[in-house]
């Protein structure tokens, strides 16, 4: 069966048929936008018989479009710098975007909507515009001039056909860029947490053996504590303990040869040595645990312990008090901050060689501020070697201060003495002043 013959139409529609499968073909393939709006440009100008042509897309601000691609007019680089943002007014040109519907001119020189083109470029006769759309919304145009013959509803068509491709690989272009920025900063983020992360483990690790050195600095100030209390009371009580012993052996003994008067000197005796006896228990027991820090508080048991640390020291130490002291239940707060100032005055004892020592008391309405002074020989506290075993008792004050949310600031310098300043915020709500 013979076909039937074509017309010059059918060819026409035919070629561009295929014109349009192979551009789909060729979009899919191209990587790179430019090239694709160069191509597809080119199978326009070809297809319409075009003499030249642009895609243009709206500027971010709506203001202009931007001439992304041209072809038949090659224009020097000065004049695409200067023209190639086109004011998106309603002239023939622009109507197609700000319209979003094709335009076609047949004479755009003379066209109620006719603008002025710029010296240097070609004059604009017939001309066909149609919007590149997104969703519906125009992001740009396909602009096609000066075919032989005006353009007519099927240009319009076809060109419509490629604006809607155009505009898809346009939008996976804007994709694609979304992504590789999207990644780029989810590999930034990835570095910074992992470098955090590294950060905090070290900072663990480091504060980890930090609390192992107190812990094993506590362990031994507990040994050195009790091996002291077991000396005190061999060397104290128990001589005491020895000597009433042999008064109450020689008072048995002049009992039974009726020496009741030299008996009665026996008795007093060990009742005096029975009273030594008791003083030295309860120095004991202070020692292990001031009473006076739960029954009067944190003022009475510190001027009670500079008062004994003068003596044992050797060196005046006053204890004063400024503004209205509140009792600190909360967290053991009264016995870390005697037991910090403690370690203050040892070490003014071991190190300083002053000749006194001060310990001030100020109570605000919320915070306690306790500085312990001294006027020695004073050192650069950031040169102190705490990676030492020994050196445990900046840190141990700092880690109390820390335990009961306070601060703890040390100045020190050569030759001007030192002041260990301790600041915690305080509660008057449930105090009993
Ligand atoms: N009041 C002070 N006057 C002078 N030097 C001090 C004073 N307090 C601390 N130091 C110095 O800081 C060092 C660290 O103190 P510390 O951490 O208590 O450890 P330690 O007392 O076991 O040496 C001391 O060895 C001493 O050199
Ligand atoms: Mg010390």
């Amino acid at each position: 069966m013979a076909l039937p013959p074509t017309s010059e139409k059918q060819i026409q529609n035919n070629e561009w048929l295929q014109a349009l499968y192979h551009l789909a073909l060729e979009l899919t393939a191209l990587q790179n936008l430019d090239s694709v709006l160069n191509t597809a440009l080119k199978h326009c100008l070809d297809l319409t018989e075009s003499q030249f042509g642009f895609v243009g897309l709206a500027s971010e601000d709506g203001q202009a479009l931007d001439v992304v691609a041209m072809d038949g007019f090659h224009p020097d680089t000065a004049f695409y710098e200067h023209f190639h943002l086109i004011p998106l007014r309603p002239n023939v040109f622009a109507r197609a975007v700000l319209e979003n519907r094709p335009i076609r001119s047949h004479d755009a020189r003379i066209d109620p909507a006719k603008v002025g083109q710029p010296q240097g470029h070609p004059p604009v006769i017939a001309f066909l515009g149609v919007p590149l759309r997104l969703m519906d919304k125009p992001i740009g145009m396909i602009g096609l001039a000066n075919r032989p013959e005006p353009y007519d509803l099927e240009h319009e068509q076809l060109l419509m056909t490629y604006a809607a491709q155009i505009a898809i690989v346009i939008r996976n272009a804007q994709l694609y860029e979304e992504l590789k920025l999207a990644k780029k900063e989810l590999e930034i983020q990835v570095v910074n947490r992992t470098q955090q992360l590294e950060e905090a483990k070290e900072s663990l690790a480091q504060k980890a053996s930090q609390l192992q050195k107190l812990l094993n600095e506590i362990v031994d100030v507990e040994e050195r504590e009790r091996h002291r209390i077991a000396q005190d009371m061999h060397d104290g009580i128990n001589q005491l303990l020895v000597g009433a012993m042999l008064e109450l052996k020689s008072m048995q003994h002049r009992l039974t040869n009726d020496q009741v008067a030299q008996a009665e000197n026996s008795l007093q005796s060990v009742q005096s040595i029975l009273h030594q006896v008791e003083a030295e228990i309860n120095q004991i027991i202070h020692d292990l645990h001031p009473p006076s820090l739960e029954s009067l508080g944190l003022f009475p048991a510190l001027r009670r312990y500079g008062e004994k640390f003068s003596q044992y020291a050797k060196m005046p130490c006053s204890v004063q008090l400024l503004g209205d002291p509140v009792r600190l239940g909360a967290d053991n707060m009264e016995i870390h901050l005697y037991r910090l100032v403690q370690e203050a005055l040892q070490n003014i004892s071991m190190h300083s060689a002053a000749s006194q020592a001060n310990v001030l008391l100020n109570y605000s309405s919320k915070t306690l501020k306790i500085s312990v002074t001294d006027n020695g020989k004073g050192f650069d506290p950031s040169n102190v070697d705490t990676e030492r075993e020994s050196h445990l008792g900046l840190i141990g004050m700092r880690e109390r201060a820390e335990i009961i949310g306070g601060q703890l600031k040390i100045q020190s310098s050569l030759g001007e003495g030192t002041v260990v300043e301790v600041m915690v915020p305080i509660s008057r709500e449930f105090g009993d002043g």
